[in-house]
């Protein structure tokens, strides 16, 4: 299972005339890898996660994921296809400020059962360090706290893909790799991640290295490094 983009386009419109941001861009994200993106602000980082996970349609190129082409689908299937595969993890963290951290976790629940998810809820918020904060809300976290909902809530619905935006952008050197250590234990376990960083710290647990700049992503790879994946 993996997630495939292919030869995606993408321009925006601006004051004077279109911007292209993403030029014929094609990367596989097989199960089990990290690929870390890195590029200057502006560069199109969040562009491409958005066209992978399913949240904006590219001008041109298909993104595949397993056998269903993501932007070929009715959008009602799109929305389903991506609650079901793929994890979401920003920079900004996006939880819901009213509620409860339980509660922010079970979100991407909230379409199903959940009462089912509640025990993979507590048990996420278990492994995150965050029993004892249950009940309370956004506000009363700490960065890396609300970092860590963010992700038990990206990975309740068990996606085989998490993207992930500058994840560690908000937070010190401590809770930022806690935050890369779960990253890892979810490729690990054979998830895949498409991470987009500034931090040079984050891209050295990737399987993968991009830069992205004019569009187009470049390798950042040694040529040798297929011994270090395995560790
Ligand atoms: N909805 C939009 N409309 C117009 N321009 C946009 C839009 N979204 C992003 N852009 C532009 O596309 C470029 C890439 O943005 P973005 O993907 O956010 O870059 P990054 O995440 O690498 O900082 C920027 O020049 C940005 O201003
Ligand atoms: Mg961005």
């Amino acid at each position: 299972m993996t997630l495939l983009l292919h030869a995606i386009c993408k321009r925006f419109n601006g004051p004077s005339g279109a911007i292209p941001v993403l030029d014929q861009i094609t990367l596989e994200l097989q199960a089990g890898s990290i690929h870390a993106i890195r590029g200057a602000s502006g560069s199109g980082k969040t562009t491409l996660l958005l066209i992978a996970g399913g949240l904006l349609r590219p001008d041109q190129g298909t993104v595949r994921m397993g056998d269903d082409d993501l932007y070929a689908q009715r959008p009602a299937r799109r929305a389903a296809l991506r609650a079901a595969g793929i994890g979401f993890v920003f920079q900004q963290f996006h939880l819901l400020p009213y509620l409860n951290v339980r509660d922010n976790i079970l979100v991407p629940g909230l379409t199903m059962d959940a009462a089912a998810l509640r025990p993979r809820a507590l048990a996420l918020a278990e492994r995150f360090g965050l029993s004892h904060r249950l009940d309370h809300r956004p506000a009363a976290l700490s960065t890396g706290e609300r970092q860590r909902v963010a992700l038990a809530r990206a990975l309740l619905r068990q996606p085989r893909v998490l993207l992930a935006d500058e994840p560690t952008g908000n937070l010190d050197q401590e809770n930022a790799a806690v935050v890369m250590t779960h990253l890892t234990e979810f490729a690990q376990a054979g998830g895949a991640v498409l991470l987009a960083t500034h931090d040079p710290r984050a891209a050295t647990h990737a399987t993968r290295r991009w830069r992205l700049e004019r569009g187009i992503l470049h390798c950042d790879d040694a040529p040798v490094t297929s011994a270090k994946e395995s560790s």
